[in-house]
């Protein structure tokens, strides 16, 4: 059924949020507007994740999400639906925050944003979006959403909606996902119509109050391309110091951590997102470097240093094997235990882990693998089925091991001493994210670091 334009206009108020797609970045945004207040309507077409959010079951483990989604459910400040056209009836502003998954080719695939722009515009109705405003939060490449959103929206027919349009890109960090949306460094915001910007800059006044950050107020598709020249930057810091890593490990007494530190003091390079490890991994950087490049290769651009650091982060998950050789030499029918799939700490994650690479690269070379993690046993399952042993515990993973590959920087593994390590059947560890101090381990047992320049081989 249909709604009359007169039904649209008296249920929306000012702080009323629709929340179109809970993934990560949906479900967080969504929880932090609750949490100020806001009235909230979460939609997503997954019936099981809409029951366990109404049930306060956040579908991934990130800090303080849980405890937000019981405060949203007892002050009544959320709600969870399939039902676009109540939510977008109900709402002021409509966020679209569906994913955007990479295809064969690294371009991305924009199905979910352009069904989420359809629904948006069946669900308006006879109304013509006067009074509201969309906005594309989702990961899209420069020119979709003046080249798809929009007309979608239009109807395809040369039509036109008056609903406002606006790009507002994400930084947030899983893991951190939380309190980089309660106070991220910028906002970015994106629009062709001066009203649909100012819009969104009030929202977001009524939302960080006196704590109001940055906000750089631009076109569409600049705050498009900003997304993608952010991640694709991040990305291209830390091939950057894993290249210099790689050179390090091959000049005696070099470091790639005093290395880092040494060059983070410079306020022009800055600190962050210079630790070396095995390379970059999860559900962002990955698939934004290969998309950028995709687009880039459309338009005729050749984008040299990101394609590089792109290569260098595909080649970095074999140093960890290089390392191994150094150690135990040949690896066919050995035994090596990873400690770590998550694609980073602090995540269940293992979307484009380097854990994942290494596993594949181990096994192609005739090793066995055994494999553990505090938190995402249960997803490196569905992907890795049967290819690996499971451990329960650090000890399990590397009792009898030949080898002992660090992936992932969890606490736990920074405790590791060398005296863990003595049921291992050869004493041997390579540190790939550097969280151990070589000092401690070098006259102890094999040890191998990322950067690491040993003294004496
Ligand atoms: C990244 C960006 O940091 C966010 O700003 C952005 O919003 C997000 O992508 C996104 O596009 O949605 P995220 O993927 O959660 O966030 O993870 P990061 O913390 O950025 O780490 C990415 C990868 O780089 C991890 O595998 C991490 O281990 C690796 N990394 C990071 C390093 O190897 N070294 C570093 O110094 C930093």
């Amino acid at each position: 059924m249909r709604n009359s334009s007169k039904t649209v206009e008296l249920l929306a108020t000012d702080n009323s949020i629709a929340i179109i797609g809970l993934g990560y970045v949906g479900v967080s945004t969504a929880l932090c507007f609750s949490s100020r207040g806001f009235s909230v309507i979460g939609v997503d077409v997954d019936r099981e994740k809409l029951t366990g959010l109404r049930k306060g079951r956040s579908p991934f483990s990130e800090d303080r999400v849980t405890e937000l989604l019981s405060e949203a459910r007892e002050k009544h400040t959320i709600e969870f639906t399939d039902d676009f056209e109540l939510a977008v009836r109900k709402s002021d502003t409509i966020f679209i925050t569906v994913g955007t998954p990479s295809t064969r080719n690294g371009s991305i695939d924009i199905a979910q944003v352009k069904s989420a722009a359809r629904s948006v515009r069946r669900a308006l109705g006879g109304h013509d979006g006067r009074n509201k405003l969309l906005v594309v939060k989702s990961t899209v490449v420069p020119g979709t959403t003046n080249g798809v959103v929009r007309p979608t929206l239009n109807g395809g027919g040369g039509g036109r909606t008056n609903l406002g349009l606006a790009v507002n890109p994400e930084f947030l960090r899983e893991g951190s996902a939380i309190a980089d949306t309660l106070s991220p460094d910028r906002i970015v915001i994106g629009a062709d119509d001066g009203e649909s910007g100012e819009r969104l800059v009030a929202l977001y006044r009524r939302f960080y109050g006196e704590r109001m950050p940055e906000v750089l107020m631009t076109n569409v598709v600049n705050a498009e391309m900003i997304k993608y020249a952010s991640n694709s930057f991040l990305a291209t810091k830390v091939s950057f110091i894993n290249d210099i890593a790689n050179m390090c490990e091959k000049i005696p007494g070099a470091d790639v951590k005093v290395v880092s530190r040494g060059m983070g003091l410079d306020g022009r390079i800055g600190r962050r997102f210079l630790d070396a490890g095995l390379g970059y991994g999860g559900s962002c950087f990955p698939k934004d470097v290969r998309a950028l490049l995709a687009v880039a290769d459309r338009s005729g651009t050749e984008l040299r240093v990101i394609r590089a650091a792109h290569q260098t982060n595909a080649l970095q998950p074999l140093v960890a094997i290089a390392l191994a050789r150094s150690l135990v030499g040949s690896l066919r029918g050995k035994r090596v235990a990873l400690l770590g799939v998550a694609f980073k700490p602090g995540t269940r994650d293992v979307r484009d882990a380097v854990s994942l690479k290494l596993v594949r690269e181990l096994r192609k070379r005739g090793a066995e693998v055994v494999v553990f993690d505090p938190e995402a046993l249960s997803n490196a399952k569905k992907i890795l089925g049967g290819a690996v042993a499971y451990a329960k515990s650090i000890e399990a993973c590397i009792r009898g091991a030949d080898c002992c590959i660090i992936v992932t920087e969890w606490d736990s593994f920074r405790r590791l001493l060398p005296e863990d390590f003595s049921k291992m059947r050869t004493k041997a560890l390579v540190d790939g994210r550097r969280i151990l101090d070589p000092n401690l381990f070098l006259n102890k047992m094999k040890f191998a670091a990322v950067g690491y320049g040993k003294s004496s081989r």
